[in-house]
Parts: structure tokens; C-alpha cells; sequence
């Protein structure tokens, strides 16, 4: 079993050299000064569920904004918004100059409020908010 060694040594490396440009897990002492030790918020357990529930029905599959499962991150955020550029969907760190929590706030300068024909409600608001403040990070 000692072949096993250089393979067991290599998985671990790729492991650890794992983490993904902005999303995983936050180093404590690089916080994005809020004083919290890492983001509370999870995309996929906190916001994705808010976007099937409100706005999936929507922006489905196709279309230019995907807010269906799997790789809705990816349409926001550092996306150039279609209705609005220059402006982006969602600027990671900085929820007031993202489209995204414009349009959710129902600011009339980002035309419709979202979810069309609704709102959400304040919790809902603050969690998207907090993630996008926290990085908006892939967690
Ligand atoms: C009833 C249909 C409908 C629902 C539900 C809906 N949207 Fe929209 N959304 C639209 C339409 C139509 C547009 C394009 C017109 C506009 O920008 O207001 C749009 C545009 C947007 C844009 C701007 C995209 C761009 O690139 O300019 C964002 C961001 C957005 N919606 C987010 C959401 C979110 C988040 C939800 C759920 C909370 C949601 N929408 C729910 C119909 C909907």
C-alpha cells in the first residue's frame, strides 16, 4: 500500500488549493469590515431558495437572466445588466450599485420593482442584501 502515499499527498493539495476566486470559505482576518468572522449568509441554502420561490417562474431557463437553479450566480454577478448597462446585476461588496438590489427595493430610477407585480418581504431583502455586502460569494 505504499504507492498509495504520493496520490493520498496529491488529493490533499488539490484540496486545499481548492478554493474558488471569490466564493469559499473567508480568511477571518481579510473580512470585508463588518466584523464578522466569515459571510453568514449561503447562496445556495439563503438566496437560491429566494429566487425559486419569487422569480424562477420568470427568468427560467432561457431568456437573458437565469435565476433557475443550478448556475444562477453566474448570470450576476460582474454582469453587465441588459436593461440598465452600464450598470451590473450585482457588484460584489456593494449592494447599492447592484441592479439586482435596486430593482428588489422598487428604486424608480431601475424602472419595474422586482419581483414584477410584487415585492418581497424585508427579511428576504436583508438576506440578499448581507450576501451581496458579504462578497457575494459562491457558498
Ligand atoms: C412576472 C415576471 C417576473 C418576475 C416574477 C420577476 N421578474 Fe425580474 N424581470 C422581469 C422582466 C419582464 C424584466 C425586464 C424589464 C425590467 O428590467 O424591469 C425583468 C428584469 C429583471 C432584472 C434586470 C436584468 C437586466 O439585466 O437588466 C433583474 C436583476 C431582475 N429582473 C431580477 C428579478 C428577481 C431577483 C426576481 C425575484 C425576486 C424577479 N426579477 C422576478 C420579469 C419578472
Amino acid at each position: 500500500m505504499r504507492k498509495m502515499k504520493p496520490l493520498v499527498i496529491a488529493v490533499a493539495i488539490h484540496a486545499l488549493a481548492g478554493c474558488s476566486d471569490q466564493g469559499g470559505p473567508v480568511d477571518p482576518g481579510n473580512m470585508n469590515g463588518d466584523g464578522n468572522p466569515g459571510p453568514a449568509v449561503s447562496y445556495r441554502d439563503d438566496v437560491q431558495p429566494i429566487w425559486n420561490a419569487n422569480c424562477a417562474g420568470c427568468h427560467g431557463a432561457e431568456g437573458g437572466l437565469t435565476l433557475a437553479g443550478g448556475n444562477s450566480r453566474a448570470a450576476l454577478v460582474g454582469v453587465v445588466s441588459v436593461g440598465y448597462a452600464p450598470e451590473v446585476r450585482v457588484v460584489a461588496g456593494d449592494p447599492e450599485r447592484s441592479v439586482l438590489y435596486q430593482k428588489l427595493l422598487g428604486n424608480p430610477d431601475f424602472d419595474q420593482r422586482m419581483p414584477a407585480g410584487g415585492a418581497l418581504g424585508d427579511g428576504d431583502l436583508e438576506t440578499i442584501r448581507a450576501w451581496i455586502a458579504e462578497g457575494a460569494a459562491e457558498n
